[in-house]
C-alpha cells in the first residue's frame, strides 16, 4: 500500500509539527507542576484593593495523572496507527486496508455462489434464505434511507416496491432498468392549462374516479382526454415507457388528499430515482430484483 501523502516532505513536515507540539505540551505540563512556583506562589500573587488577593491554588494532582495517561495514548496510538505523517503504525491500518477488508469479506460471500446467482432463475433464488438474506442486507445498505426497510416506500415520496403496482414495470428487465440507470418522472404542472385554482381542483375530482362510470359525465373529462390521456392512458391506467402511473387504482405514490393532489396537480412532480450502475455489480443487482419479486420480501 502506497503512502496517502501527496509529498514525503509534507509527510515530515507533519511529523516535526506534531512532535514539536507534543515534546511542548509534555514540558508545558511538566513546568507547570513541577517547577517550584506552587509553593512561591503566594508570595507572587497581587493584591487588589487593598484587601482583594488573586489566589494561586495549584492545580489538582489528578488532572496531571489525566493528562500523562491522556499523553501515553497519544504516544501508543501514534505508534500503532497511521497519525505521525506517511508512518503506517505497527498494526499497518489503513481505510485503504479496511476496504481490502469488506471487499474480501464480500467475495467470501458472494464469491462461491456468484455463478449459481449468475445462472439461478428468480424464482429459484428467492427461495433461498440466505441468498435473500443477502439481498436484504444489500438494499438495506442502498436503498432502506429512501424506500424503507421493507420496501413499502415512505413519506409519500418514495414508492412502495412489495405492491403489485409498478410505475415504471415490473418484469425483471423493466426493474433492473429502474435500479440500474435509475428513473427520471417529469409531469409538469397544469395550473394555467386546466384554469387555475377551480380547474385543478375540478380534475383531482376527476381523477379520483376516473376509470369508473362517473368519469364520462364529468366536467373535466373532456380536458383529461386532450392534456393527460396521451400520458395516462384514456382509462388513466398509466403508462410505464414514461413512467406515468395508473390513475385508475387505489395506488398513490404523492397521495390522493386535496392538498396532495391539488400540489401534484397544480405543480406537477419530478421523482427521481438514483442510478445505481457504479455502485452495484450484477450480482448485487440480480439478488435485489429476486428479493422484491419473491411473494414477500418483508418477510
Ligand atoms: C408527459 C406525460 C404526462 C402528462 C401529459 C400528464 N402526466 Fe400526470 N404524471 C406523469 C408522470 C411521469 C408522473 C409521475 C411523477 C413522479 O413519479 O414524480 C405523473 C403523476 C401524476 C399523478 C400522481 C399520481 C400518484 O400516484 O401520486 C397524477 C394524479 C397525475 N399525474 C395526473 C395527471 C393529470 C390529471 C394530467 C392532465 C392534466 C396529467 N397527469 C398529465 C406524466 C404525465
Ligand atoms: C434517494 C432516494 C432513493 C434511493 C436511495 C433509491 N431509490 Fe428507488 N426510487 C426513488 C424514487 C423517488 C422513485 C420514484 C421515481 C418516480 O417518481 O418515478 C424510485 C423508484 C424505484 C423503482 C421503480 C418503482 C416502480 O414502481 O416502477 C424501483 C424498482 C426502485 N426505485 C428500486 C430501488 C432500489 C433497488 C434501490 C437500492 C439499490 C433504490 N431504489 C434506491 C428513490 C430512491
Amino acid at each position: 500500500m502506497t503512502s496517502d501523502m501527496p509529498s514525503d516532505f509534507w509527510a515530515g513536515w507533519i511529523v516535526v509539527l506534531t512532535v514539536v507540539s507534543f515534546v511542548g505540551l509534555g514540558w508545558m505540563i511538566f513546568s507547570i507542576y513541577f517547577s517550584g512556583n506552587v509553593e512561591k506562589g503566594d508570595e507572587v500573587s497581587p493584591v487588589w484593593d487593598g484587601d482583594l488577593r488573586e489566589g494561586f491554588r495549584p492545580a489538582p494532582m489528578w488532572w496531571f495523572w489525566l493528562i500523562l495517561a491522556a499523553m501515553v495514548f497519544s504516544v501508543l496510538y501514534l505508534m500503532l496507527y497511521p497519525g505521525l505523517g506517511s508512518f503506517q503504525g505497527a498494526l499497518k491500518w489503513s481505510q485503504g486496508g479496511r476496504l481490502e477488508q469488506s471487499e474480501s469479506a464480500y467475495h467470501s460471500e458472494f464469491g462461491g455462489v456468484r455463478t449459481l446467482i449468475a445462472e439461478g432463475n428468480l424464482a429459484t433464488l428467492g427461495k433461498d434464505p440466505s441468498l435473500m438474506q443477502s439481498a436484504e442486507r444489500v438494499f438495506a445498505r442502498n436503498c432502506a434511507a429512501c424506500h424503507g426497510y421493507d420496501a413499502a416506500g415512505q413519506a409519500a415520496m418514495f414508492p412502495n416496491l412489495v405492491d403489485e403496482d409498478w410505475q415504471w414495470g415490473g418484469s425483471p428487465a423493466q426493474i433492473e432498468q429502474s435500479i440500474v440507470a435509475g428513473r427520471n418522472a417529469v409531469m409538469v404542472g397544469w395550473l394555467q392549462v386546466l384554469g387555475g385554482e377551480e380547474g385543478v381542483k375540478r380534475m383531482a375530482d376527476y381523477v379520483r374516479v376516473i376509470g369508473t362510470d362517473a368519469a364520462n359525465g364529468h366536467p373535466s373529462h373532456g380536458q383529461y382526454q386532450m392534456f393527460c390521456a396521451a400520458c395516462h392512458g384514456a382509462q388513466g391506467n398509466g403508462n410505464p415507457i414514461l413512467g406515468a402511473p395508473n390513475l385508475a387504482d387505489d395506488i398513490w405514490l404523492y397521495g390522493d388528499s386535496d392538498a396532495a393532489l391539488y400540489e401534484t396537480l397544480a405543480n406537477g412532480r419530478q421523482g427521481q430515482m438514483p442510478a445505481y450502475r457504479s455502485r452495484l455489480d450484477d450480482t448485487q443487482v440480480k439478488l435485489l430484483i429476486a428479493w422484491l419479486l419473491k411473494p414477500d420480501p418483508a418477510q
